[in-house]
């Protein structure tokens, strides 16, 4: 088996990251898990905070991760986890961060406890996505 071209690697890191979660507050443990366009895959858990706006999801700490050591990177697949079916999309943010790096064939992964229940491209899941450069 490939480990960068499976999403199974994916889940199995996403699973591991989830149990690392901070989540005090909310009780709600989630767990991301990335691949870049070099075939390097990161992993992140959500991290409250008490004051709660300072929060961070999953998807934001494995962006993180992956951008702070491979600068340029793009991303190919991003897979969310939590223990809920039907498996939660990327919140409003995370979907404009991701937008940033995503290349463009982005694909996501929606994963509950048993695995991966649907896959979609990023471009299905936030269309319209904020672009300061954009040309007219
Ligand atoms: N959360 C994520 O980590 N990713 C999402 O896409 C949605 C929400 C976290 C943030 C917070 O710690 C908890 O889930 C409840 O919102």
């Amino acid at each position: 088996m490939k480990v960068q071209n499976s999403h199974h690697a994916l889940f199995d890191l996403a699973k591991a990251a989830r149990a690392n979660s901070y989540s005090p507050y909310s009780h709600f443990a989630v767990g991301s898990a990335l691949k870049l366009d070099n075939g390097k895959i990161y992993a992140g858990t959500n991290i409250e905070n008490s004051s709660f706006g300072a929060t961070v999801c999953a998807e934001r700490v494995a962006v993180w991760k992956a951008l702070s050591e491979n600068p340029g990177g793009k991303l190919e697949e991003v897979l969310v986890l939590t223990n809920r079916s039907p498996a939660v999309a990327p919140c409003g943010v995370c979907r404009q961060i991701l937008s940033e790096f995503a290349s463009p064939n982005l694909v996501i992964h929606l994963a509950g406890p048993s695995g991966v229940e649907r896959s979609l491209p990023f471009t299905e899941l936030f269309p319209e996505a904020f672009q300061f450069f954009k040309e007219k």
